[in-house]
């Protein structure tokens, strides 16, 4: 695993957002580039940054099909807290994207099994993820896989914890009982199986899920601790995310961040 400390949530925006157009130009596939994409405050910065990018330096999404991490069970698209509202809102109306290639689980299905196996179907159809974007919840969840998720899990319906509700309540006017108590969410599997996972995270608020997803055993109490046994997983955070990590492993990563730059030479996102 990697994980870059930076000084603030400006500059981690800036490198993701980095990272993913880097990722999405050097790209040559014969199929579309395909990028999971999460919702929450955090990735809203490097949304902000690949807009300005498409605007600015004609960074194209033409070619790019997506498949958001998660939507609450029970919300119509179109209602204001939807993450498919959110997605279009701060992100996809912005861009060159095609609607044909975005894909949004839907959380008024009638038949929410059906629903979690078409989109893994979905998913392998296109080529299987090219990077997952996610963020992190203050206990360790992934998507809306909470602590005690298999890691095996696929595409589903997630029950949602009293904690992950409350911390939600601020887009539901500060209303716990206005958040919906399930969702259907990709699996921690499915996220293992992209080919490269990029997580953010920012806050202080963040620092004891960072510290056990990173220090931690890999352990389902801590979801994110999957990212340990990934091949391509990296973490990006800011210095108040990172405030519970030891010294020695910020010391470690930061030598290793410095290491794997001096190797990449002119690579801007090695
Ligand atoms: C929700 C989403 C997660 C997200 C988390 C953190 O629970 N399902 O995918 O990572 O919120 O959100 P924020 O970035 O707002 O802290």
């Amino acid at each position: 695993m990697r994980v870059t400390i930076f000084k603030d949530y400006h500059e981690l925006s800036v490198a993701g957002a980095g990272r993913i157009a880097d990722r999405i130009t050097r790209f040559q596939g014969k199929r579309p580039f395909v990028l999971g994409l999460p919702t929450g405050s955090t990735p809203l910065g490097i949304y902000r940054e690949l807009i300005r990018r498409h605007r600015e330096e004609h960074l194209s999404f033409s070619h790019v099909v997506t498949f958001n991490m998660d939507e609450y069970l029970g919300l119509s698209a179109g209602h204001p807290q939807s993450y498919h509202s959110f997605m279009w809102e701060n992100f996809f109306s912005h861009i060159d994207i095609p609607a044909s290639n975005v894909h949004i689980l839907n959380g008024e299905t009638r038949d929410p099994e059906g629903e979690c196996g078409a989109y893994e179907e979905a998913i392998r159809a296109a080529g299987g993820i090219d990077l997952f974007l996610g963020g992190m919840g203050e206990d360790g969840h992934i998507a809306f896989n909470e602590p005690f998720s298999s890691f095996n899990s696929r595409t589903r319906v997630a029950i949602l914890t009293a904690d992950t509700r409350a911390v939600n309540a601020r887009f539901f006017d500060g209303d716990i009982n206005q958040v919906p108590r399930a969702a259907l969410t990709v699996g921690v599997g499915t996220v293992m199986d992209a080919r490269e996972v990029l997580i953010a995270a920012s806050g202080r608020n963040k620092a004891r899920a960072l510290r056990g997803a990173v220090e931690g055993a890999v352990s389902h109490r801590c979801p994110l601790s999957c990212l340990q046994n990934h091949p391509r997983a990296a973490i990006i955070c800011d210095e108040a995310a990172a405030a519970e990590l030891e010294v020695g492993t910020v010391e470690y990563f930061r030598t290793l961040e410095t290491a794997i730059r001096e190797q990449a030479g002119g690579d801007a996102c090695p």
